[in-house]
Formats: C-alpha cells, sequence, structure tokens
C-alpha cells in the first residue's frame, strides 16, 4: 500500500470518528465518549497529514511541522485548562477567528502558487475557490473577532445600527458575485485584495449589527462559517478530509443556528443576511417602579411553607459557581416534600447547554430538569420560582413590549407562580441590557448578592426551620 492510499484510508476513518463524535455530543450521557472520539479523529488526521506531507517536504519542514503542533497543542492545552465555564463562547469565538484566518492565507497561497499542470476550465474552478475561500474567512475571521470582543465585554453588546445597514450588507454580496466572476475571466492580485477587504468588513458589520440578545445565533453562525471556511481550504488543498470535515462543521453549525432561530423566535433567513440585528433599542430604561426585598431567612421560611418549588438558572448561577448549593437546596426541599424542579431557557447562560452541564456537574437527577416549552404550562400552579442569576430570560417585556430588543424571544413565565424570589447583586440589567419588569412585580421579591452566598444562607436558614415533614405535595399552592 503506498503513503497515499494509506493516508487516504486514515482520513476515511478520521471522517467516520468525527461522525461518530458528533453523535455522541448530542446527548448528556454520551458526550465524554463523544470527545474521546474526536481526539483520537484528529490524532489520525494528523498522523495522515504529516505521513502525506513527509513525503515531499525537506527535513525542515518536517521540524517547522513539529514545532509547529506543539505550540499549537501546547496553547491549546493550556487554553483548555484556565478558561473558566462563563469565557467559554469568547475562547470558541476566537477560535473561529484562527479558522477564518488559516483559510484567508490557504486562499492567498492558492494564487500566488498555482499548480503549473492546472490549465482551461481547471484553473478557472481552482481561482473561483481561491476568490470564495478567501471571501469566506475573511468575513469568519473579522466576525468571530467582533464577537470575541462583545462576548468578552470588551466593546458593547449593543447593536450598530449604521444608516442602511442591510443596503451596505447586500451591497457586498453583490459586489463580491461581481468581482468572483471578474477574477475567474482575468485573476489579478488588485481583484483578490478588494474582496478581502470587502469580506473583513463585510464580517466585521454582520456581527456588529446584532445585538447582545442574539448573540448566541451569532456563535453558531459563525461556527459554520468556519467549517465552510475549512471545507474551501480542503478543495484549495485537495485534501478530502478537510472537505468532509469542513461540511460536517458547517452543516452541524447551521443546523444548530436553525434550532436556536427557532428558540428564539428569530427568522433563519434573516441571520444568515446578517440584518437581523434589533433596532437601536432604549439599553436600560432605569427602574420602572418600587421593588421589594426578602433576605434569606424570609427566603427559607417562603420555601418551608412551599408545596412546589421551579428554579430557573442563569448565567448568574454559573458567575457565582451556585450550583453545589442550589443541588444542595434541591435535594433539602425534596426531602421535606416538597416538588422541585429546574426550568431551563435554551440560552440561559453563555453556550448552549450551559445550565444543564453546571447541574448535571453538581448531581442534580435529570428528570427533575425541564426543558422551557416542558414546564412553561406548570408556573401558575407553583407557590415559589427562585430566579438564580437569570435575567434575559425570565423578561415578561419579551411578550408583552412589542418594542423591547428582545420582543418575540420565548421566556420562561416565572412572574406566573404566587411567589418569585430574584437572586442578583444589583438592579443592572441582563446581557441584552434590557431593564427587566419582573423585578417590579407585586409578587417579586428581589434577594440581593452573590447567589452562592444567599443560597447558603437560605440552607442555614432551612436547617432552623421546624417544619414538619409532610407528604409529597401535588402541584396545589
Ligand atoms: P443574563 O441576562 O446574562 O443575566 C444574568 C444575571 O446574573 C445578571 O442580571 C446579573 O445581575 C446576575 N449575576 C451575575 N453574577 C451574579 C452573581 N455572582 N450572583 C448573583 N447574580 C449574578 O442571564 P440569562 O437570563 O442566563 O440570559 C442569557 C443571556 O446571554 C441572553 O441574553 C442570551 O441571549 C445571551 N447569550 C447566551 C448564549 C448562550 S448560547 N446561552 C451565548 C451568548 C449570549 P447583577 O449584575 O445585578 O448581579
Amino acid at each position: 500500500m503506498t503513503t497515499d492510499t494509506a493516508a487516504q484510508a486514515a482520513y476515511v476513518v478520521a471522517a467516520l470518528l468525527f461522525i461518530l463524535s458528533l453523535a455522541g455530543l448530542s446527548q448528556h450521557k454520551t458526550s465524554r465518549s463523544g470527545v474521546v472520539w474526536g481526539i483520537a479523529g484528529m490524532v489520525v488526521a494528523l498522523a495522515a497529514t504529516v505521513g502525506l506531507a513527509s513525503r515531499s517536504i525537506t527535513a525542515t519542514g518536517l521540524v517547522l511541522i513539529a514545532v509547529a503542533t506543539a505550540l499549537g497543542a501546547g496553547v491549546g492545552l493550556w487554553r483548555a485548562r484556565v478558561v473558566e465555564m462563563t469565557g467559554m463562547p469568547e475562547l470558541i469565538a476566537i477560535m473561529h477567528s484562527l479558522v477564518g484566518l488559516a483559510a484567508t492565507f490557504v486562499g492567498w497561497n492558492g494564487y500566488l502558487d498555482v499548480d503549473a499542470e492546472l490549465s482551461g476550465s481547471l484553473l478557472g474552478i481552482h481561482h473561483a475557490e481561491v476568490f470564495i475561500g478567501v471571501f469566506i474567512g475573511a468575513v469568519t475571521f473579522t466576525g468571530s473577532v467582533v464577537a470575541y470582543l462583545k462576548l468578552s465585554a470588551r466593546i458593547n453588546s449593543r447593536p450598530l445600527t449604521l444608516p442602511g445597514k442591510h443596503v451596505l450588507n447586500i451591497g457586498a454580496l453583490v459586489a463580491f458575485v461581481g468581482l468572483t466572476i471578474a477574477f475567474v475571466a482575468r485573476p489579478s492580485m488588485g481583484l483578490l485584495i478588494a474582496v478581502t477587504v470587502i469580506a473583513l468588513a463585510l464580517g466585521a458589520h454582520l456581527v456588529a449589527s446584532i445585538g447582545g440578545g442574539d448573540m448566541p445565533v451569532v456563535v453558531s453562525m459563525l461556527n459554520s462559517y468556519s467549517g465552510w471556511a475549512a471545507a474551501a481550504s480542503g478543495f484549495l488543498l485537495a485534501n478530502n478530509l478537510l472537505i468532509v470535515t469542513g461540511a460536517l462543521v458547517g452543516s452541524s453549525g447551521a443546523y444548530l443556528s436553525y434550532i436556536m432561530c427557532k428558540a428564539m423566535n428569530r427568522s433563519f433567513i434573516s441571520v444568515i443576511a446578517g440584518g437581523f440585528g434589533t433596532p437601536a433599542a432604549a439599553a436600560d430604561e432605569g427602574e420602572q417602579g418600587e421593588h421589594r426585598e426578602i433576605n434569606a431567612e424570609e427566603t427559607a421560611e417562603l420555601l418551608g411553607n412551599a408545596t412546589s418549588v421551579i428554579i430557573t438558572p442563569g448565567y448568574g448561577m454559573a458567575v457565582a459557581q451556585a450550583q453545589y448549593p442550589v443541588a444542595e437546596l434541591a435535594r433539602k426541599l425534596r426531602d421535606r416534600g416538597v416538588e422541585v424542579r429546574f426550568g431551563i431557557h435554551p440560552v440561559a447562560g453563555r453556550l448552549p447547554g450551559h445550565m444543564n452541564v453546571l447541574l448535571a456537574e453538581a448531581n442534580v437527577p435529570y428528570d427533575i430538569v425541564l426543558e422551557m416549552d416542558e414546564i412553561n404550562d406548570d408556573f401558575a400552579a407553583t407557590s415559589v420560582v427562585l430566579v438564580i442569576g437569570a435575567n434575559d430570560t425570565v423578561n415578561p417585556a419579551a411578550t408583552d413590549n412589542p418594542s423591547s430588543p428582545i420582543a418575540g424571544m420565548p421566556v420562561l413565565h416565572v412572574w406566573e407562580a404566587a411567589n418569585v424570589v430574584v437572586f442578583k447583586r444589583s438592579m443592572a440589567a441582563g446581557y441584552a441590557g434590557v431593564q427587566n419588569p419582573l423585578f417590579f412585580r407585586e409578587n417579586t421579591q428581589m434577594l440581593f448578592g452573590d447567589a452562592r452566598q444567599r443560597v447558603e444562607d437560605i440552607l442555614r436558614g432551612l436547617d432552623s426551620l421546624d417544619t414538619p415533614v409532610r407528604e409529597m405535595a401535588g402541584t396545589s399552592r
């Protein structure tokens, strides 16, 4: 068997491992094995690629590959070890930017170093691949950098609203099509520079125009773009595995974006067009009335008298690392005969499944962790809702204020419960920068402070309560 045949066979094995990895990652229980399949696939892919390259490169080239691999692996291991769960989206965004940058370089290299054997229509196809690869890569690069800056709060997450922003986006796409035709007919560095600049500007503008509340969709969309950028590089490098892997990432990212768009009641088509950023709406409109406060002891008493409790966690639970005392609180209340369930919003926290991961880490049983659609009708028959570090995902303005930047986004109907206790440190707005009328409702009380400390205080308060243990209560208040 030649090196080439062996490498192609290894590529098929790696592609299958990547598919197994995606399948494993689709469920909590199999997600660890999904990661292992992915690592195995990447090891096979790297070994085959180095094997292929070693046929035609010098010893210096091999040393450079080894150094680059060691550097990349070192940085990857370091970042993966130190990153906080709450910092994952920005890490993912910056990694997407590297895929975009690499695709842009591969495209430029494809222009500067054309295979002498190519001629006629094959040469035309090559030049189209160069142009498309550079375009997708550059859009992904700047789009991901802006997403990183927004997610890490280095720039404001409010949408940028340039006059005629849709015309600008469509104009850039039309220019891209025109330039591609011109480039295939008569390739020139000037045209390639022009498309690179247009694509860099378009990527930055697409993401800058999108509001904070819609960032989850943007991150998964950029994930998809990075896949297509890798696939474009695969065509240029005649690397089948890169094409397959890029297509897997591109299509799974697009499908995830579609699911998220549905969950957030956004139009998938307008996301792809990049024009769904909300109009410049009032950010923090200030306080909207009087709010009431409650302390931990009173909350413990409220919970001690409750028959049913729903906990809706959000980003603040992750920041406070409150999942362990929250799990303990759920256990204690269940021991007292209180029905306890968790209501999870699809974009609570900062990454898909964020809350599920934290609750699983703290050993909260899966069967009491329900998705928004499964629990939304039950709030009305619930004694107490504990909103732990959630804000945008429980904001009633999304349902009853059509001019709100988050209007139309489905939210957890926590306000329908008899009592709502909101855990947060201040009256500040959530990620989307929108004030939350929930805080000023009659049945809502604010429990200020770090979520972890407050839940621990409640646990102590519950211990000192002398309430008799009741039978498991139904859903009545
Ligand atoms: P957010 O709207 O982000 O609000 C989190 C709340 O937690 C804040 O109001 C904050 O108030 C509070 N908080 C922060 N640290 C705290 C602590 N140590 N103790 C107690 N409270 C604390 O949360 P959410 O409801 O989970 O909504 C998620 C938002 O992020 C949505 O807008 C979503 O679109 C966006 N987003 C989601 C994702 C994904 S994929 N999930 C990705 C990117 C963006 P204080 O500062 O007053 O404490």
